[in-house]
């Protein structure tokens, strides 16, 4: 298995904290964001890793990263020309995965809980998908997934639904196969002009290839000033 970390974004609604740093490097308890996915996936011997940027960042992260080697990991790098989606960042990727499956998280989501069973499940998938949900209160601010009556079935996934009635959030970690590379090639950009990862879910959960879990404990989206502060108040406690 390999991993990916999405470490773009525009960073625009942290300005001007990220005018002049990317938002993945600004501290979050004692290390810079991006240690937090590094860690998880090292966690699940995840340890070759690309981290896809913007060209002029990827020298201020091999400065703080090397060839991740001290962290137990080995790290490549892709620029993404322009902030048009995860979906576009994970294509590339194509070359380095190569045959094998792929991990992708947000560089901005910070999970408490550890990976390993839901990865180890994943690995035993022999197709498809994996996502991991978890209930927030501010449902319009994701991708959000409903359930039919048995509550055990994704019907669909939404992204930022202006009004939903399910609050279950589909977090920023991905577990695909190969395929991915063909269903990114079928979808058009979304009115917020990006490639969407829930219209790749989508995809899969039609084809009846979509798993989930529930994560049981906190996760954070750390990509505005209250969420960073919760995720430096949350850590520094556990640290
Ligand atoms: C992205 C995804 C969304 C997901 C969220 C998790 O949102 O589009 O489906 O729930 O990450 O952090 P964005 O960060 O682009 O607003």
């Amino acid at each position: 298995m390999k991993g990916m970390i999405l470490a773009r974004g525009k960073g625009t609604r942290l300005h001007p904290l990220t005018k002049v740093i990317n938002k993945h490097l600004i501290p979050i308890g004692k290390y810079p964001m991006i240690y937090y996915p590094i860690f998880k996936l090292r966690e699940v011997d995840i340890t070759e890793i690309l981290i896809t940027t913007n060209q002029q960042d990827i020298p201020l992260f091999r400065e703080l990263l090397g060839d991740g080697r001290d962290l137990g990991v080995r790290i490549h790098f892709e620029a993404q020309q322009q902030a048009i989606g995860i979906p576009d960042a994970i294509l590339l990727s194509k070359t380095f995965v190569g045959s094998d499956k792929l991990t992708v998280i947000l560089g901005d989501n910070i999970f408490h809980d550890s990976l390993i069973p839901y990865v180890q499940s994943y690995e035993k998938q022999s197709t498809g998908a994996k996502i991991l949900l978890k209930t927030v209160s501010d449902p319009n601010r994701y991708g959000i997934a409903t359930f039919d009556k048995s509550q055990k079935n994704i019907l669909s996934i939404e992204e930022k639904p202006s009004d939903s009635s399910s609050n279950y959030c589909v977090t920023g970690i991905y577990m695909y196969g190969t395929e991915v590379f063909e269903f990114i090639k079928q979808i058009t950009p979304s009115s917020r002009g990006e490639l969407e990862i829930t219209d790749v879910n989508n995809l899969y959960l039609q084809k009846s290839k979509l798993t989930f879990d529930v994560l049981p404990n906190w996760w954070i989206d750390a990509g505005t000033y209250d969420s960073i502060f919760q995720a430096n108040q949350i850590i520094l406690k556990n640290e």
